[in-house]
């Protein structure tokens, strides 16, 4: 354990850890494990999906239409239905919206701030203050969407089995200016964490003092499991509507990690009044979204089986390297106490904990030996971890050899921070 060791064994481990340090510089190194992208070799799965709709005749969808052309704002039905079906939703409870779920974020909030949601007494920012939950630590593009509304950040912690529903249960319930709260059910990020039964159903019964609270639930990773047994949550707009408050959430997915990032398909689903709703505003906004993309996916995936059995082939690429991540965690890191990490069955990250006031440290370390990782501080609102403690690595864009380089970096610049705050506190 480093944070037994007396001054001068820390002095010399140091030392010795320095030394590699400086041949790991002379490297030159350029690695980037910074985003949670999908490798090339996974985007080369999916390339067969481009040569599906060929002629004419293939550009029409289940209802007749052209999908070539104008019309069908929500979505074609067979997208719906897929997509629906993925989600435990009904067909009229979904939009299939453009490329991407965090746009259709942005454009909820958007919306919210500008005209309010279905059951608001007026547009959000007519209040004097709007407020989010934001469970930490979390996805810093949530964080920034409110960051650019000027929406006030509060944290709630994470547990094991989702975020500390007292403390949601007690913030929701007190401050009316609290109008929503970001949430990443399956696989959280960056932990990995799976929402217990009892909290999606805590989630689905709460009593917002806002009439027009709700609840964001990017289900970003549904079918992005890591093992062979699939963990499920609870279908939170089933257990809203058992709880008679089926307005209270939107639901957001995407097959960004599916297919393809920035050229898939983007889901919302909610009750069918808020589809109604938002489908009114969307009017304003565009005549229809891609319908061909979507066609395209429908006759490539052709039902959730077929979505399923493409995530494997996904799983059989990922796996690996998070087990490399987490072998090289174990061997080089697990005798010396100084870094906590998660083993996560899903998802696209690795949370690690450094020791207090250690993370930016080694996230500088890293970069100045040529290896980029995600900021410290970026799982938290603000960019401020209060702890300097959290990293979040992103195992699945560099090849295999990469990712052991880079990792193996990674762990020398966990000692070398750690040895250094340990000498400066001796
Ligand atoms: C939790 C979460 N939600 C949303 C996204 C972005 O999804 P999309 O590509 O559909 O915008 C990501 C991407 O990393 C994510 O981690």
């Amino acid at each position: 354990m480093l944070t037994e060791m007396k001054r001068e064994q820390l002095t010399e481990f140091y030392t010795e850890c320095e030394k590699e340090y400086e041949s790991y510089k002379s490297l030159n190194l350029k690695l980037d494990m910074s985003r949670g992208k999908p490798g090339a070799d996974q985007l080369d799965i999916t390339m067969p999906i481009m040569d599906i709709l060929i002629s004419p005749g293939d550009m029409i969808a289940s209802d007749g239409s052209d999908t070539r052309n104008y019309g069908l704002l929500t979505g074609i039905p067979e997208a719906r239905e897929l997509f629906g079906g993925l989600l435990g939703c009904k067909a009229d409870e979904i939009i299939i919206g453009g490329n991407s779920s965090l746009s259709l974020m942005y454009d909820s909030v958007s919306r919210a701030m500008s005209h309010g949601v279905l059951g608001s007494e007026r547009p959000w920012n007519k209040e004097e203050k709007v407020k989010f939950l934001c469970p930490v630590p979390g996805y810093d593009r949530h964080f920034a969407v409110c960051e650019h509304f000027g929406i006030e950040m509060i944290t709630v912690p994470m547990k094991s089995d989702g975020p500390d529903m007292d403390e949601v249960e007690r913030l929701v319930s007190e401050d009316a200016q609290i109008k929503g709260i970001w949430c990443v059910p399956l696989y959280s990020n960056p932990e990995g964490i799976v929402y217990s039964d009892e909290a999606v159903r805590r989630f689905a019964n709460l009593s917002p003092k806002a009439p027009d609270f709700r609840i964001f639930w990017d289900n970003a990773y549904c079918v992005h499991h890591l093992t062979d047994k699939p963990h499920r949550i609870l279908n939170i707009l089933e257990e809203c509507k058992k709880a008679g408050k089926a307005d209270m959430v939107y639901i957001f997915a995407s097959s960004s990690k599916i297919s393809f990032p920035g050229a898939g398909v983007a889901v919302l689903a909610a009750s069918a009044e808020n589809i109604k709703a938002v489908t009114a505003h969307l009017a304003i906004q565009t005549i229809c979204f891609d319908k061909v993309n979507q066609l395209r996916h429908v006759k490539f995936f052709m039902n959730t089986d077929g979505i399923k059995s493409h995530m494997e082939k996904h799983r059989a690429i990922l796996a690996p390297k998070f087990r490399t991540v987490l072998d090289i965690l174990d061997n080089q890191l697990s005798e010396f106490g100084i870094l906590e990490w998660n083993k996560p069955d899903g998802g696209y990250f690795i949370s690690v904990n450094t020791l207090s006031g250690c993370a930016k440290r080694v996230v500088s370390l890293c970069k100045e030996a040529g290896v980029i990782m995600t900021s410290a501080g970026a799982t938290f609102p603000y960019g401020n971890d209060p702890e300097d403690r959290n990293i979040r690595i992103a195992p699945t864009f560099p090849p295999l050899d990469e990712l052991k380089t880079a990792m193996n970096l990674f762990c020398l610049c966990v000692k070398l921070a750690s040895a250094e705050k340990l000498i400066h506190n001796s």
